[in-house]
């Protein structure tokens, strides 16, 4: 079963914003996947990378909303994403030194770093946006 199950808990209503998120899930969900079959090193690895640069040009999609509709929580919001990048690069670097394995608490802790910033502020985002007809 996968990891993490897409539903209406995770949608903030904003349709690129939502489409996005659902690409970060099933990305978790094929590291799980992966790490449950036992996958190498590498395999789990290029997930890993892929999880972060796709994070990165995420957060930076959603900044630029923030931007362009003046959201009135962006200093937070970012500040949010920053840690966040911080946290899922500092996994991968350990990764890669072979100071980390994924275990499921490993792949619990990425549930929570998406889950909860989703359902935290994503979503408070998305209201603003939507309170200015944008969706
Ligand atoms: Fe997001
Ligand atoms: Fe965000």
């Amino acid at each position: 079963m996968a990891l993490i199950v897409w539903d209406q808990k995770l949608e903030t209503g904003h349709g690129k914003i939502d489409e996005q998120h659902k690409s970060l899930v099933e990305i978790i969900n094929r590291l799980h996947g992966a790490m449950k079959q036992g996958k190498g090193k590498d395999e789990l690895g290029g997930i890993l990378v892929f999880l972060k640069d796709y994070t990165v040009s995420h957060f930076a999609m959603e900044e630029q909303l923030m931007a362009q509709h003046s959201y009135s929580g962006a200093v937070q919001h970012k500040a949010i994403h920053a840690a966040l990048v911080m946290q899922v690069a500092d996994l991968v670097d350990q990764f890669q030194q072979g100071k980390a394995t994924l275990t499921l608490p490993v792949m619990n802790f990425l549930e929570d770093w998406l889950v909860k910033h989703i359902q935290g502020e994503d979503y408070k985002f998305a209201l603003e946006l939507r309170g200015k007809g944008v969706h």
